[in-house]
């Protein structure tokens, strides 16, 4: 299987289906502020692994009760549950499947096609159900949750193996000794400006705005691109700065996203002035 994925994430041949996809997601899903709620903006984590915990629970509590007896119209209810709240949470995936890389691309979309496998035949089973052949439905209960759970793998896979939508520069904090480092004498930090420093060997920003210094890890969350080369902009009143790769937006008084694609806050770093110097520390 691990061969396989890894087979996957290298087929280009599925980039023409996937390009031709993400030019339709990113046409439809408008304007950027629902494409943000979808992405967890609102909520500063990823909102899709939030959502399909309503379809996965729903569908594996009516797979238990199809086991028991005298359970048909409760099991009957929870798999029209996990039907219709399984299409939000696609679109959600969606969304987030747009924003990724290429090779993430590929395996998003040999997830979403196990997914929507398991969506049809529990479409099927909810039809069986309602129309009285319980046998039938079981039995279409059963493949589309063996659909589910491989597309649930290979969702593990696009997650925890290639990274897509988690933290993608939290893990620079491991690569900062613990104590205080000194990054600039204050005197010589222009204002209002991303500056770029190391603390180690991790890349910061630095911006001053008056006396308010903000030091923030340079790597985007959302696919580690160069925030020190990104622009600052004023949105909703507070100054952010604006990642160049893909537009994620992070304010620079506190690191909450504010613009997706990425859906997780950007990390902000404690500091303190010591003898006119600037320094840093682990949170
Ligand atoms: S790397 Fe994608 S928004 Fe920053």
């Amino acid at each position: 299987m691990r061969a396989l994925l890894t087979r996957v994430e290298q087929d280009s041949r599925l980039d023409r289906v996937g390009d031709r996809l993400q030019r339709v997601v990113l046409g439809t899903l408008r304007p950027r502020r629902l494409r943000d709620l979808l992405h967890g903006v609102t909520l500063g984590h990823p909102l899709h692994p939030a959502m399909v915990q309503v379809p996965v629970g729903a569908w594996i509590s009516a797979a238990v009760l199809d086991l028991m007896p005298g359970q048909r119209r409760a099991a009957t209810v929870l798999v029209g549950l996990g039907t219709v709240s399984a299409l939000p949470a696609a679109v959600a995936g969606l969304n987030d499947w747009a924003a990724l890389s290429r090779d993430q691309r590929r395996v998003g979309l040999v997830h979403a096609a196990a997914n929507s496998v398991g969506v049809t035949l529990y479409a099927g089973s909810l039809a069986a159900r309602l129309s009285g052949r319980h046998g039938v439905g079981r039995t279409l209960g059963w493949l589309g949750l063996s659909a589910a759970s491989l597309g649930a793998y290979i969702g593990g896979h696009l997650a925890y193996k290639q990274g897509a939508q988690v933290n993608q520069s939290v893990s620079e904090l491991h690569r900062i000794s613990e104590g205080w480092h000194s990054l600039v004498e204050m005197g010589a930090l222009p204002q209002r400006t991303l500056v770029t420093r190391e603390v180690d060997d991790v890349s910061v920003i630095l911006y001053r705005h008056g006396d308010e210094v903000t030091v923030m890890l340079e790597r985007c969350a959302h696919q580690s691109g160069p925030l020190g080369e990104g622009e600052v902009q004023e949105i909703g009143g507070h100054a952010c700065v604006v990642c160049p790769w893909h537009g994620s937006a992070f304010r620079l008084n506190g690191g909450e996203v504010v613009q997706g694609p990425s859906g997780n806050d950007q990390q902000i770093l404690p500091t303190r002035i010591q003898d006119g110097v600037l320094q840093t520390r682990l949170p």
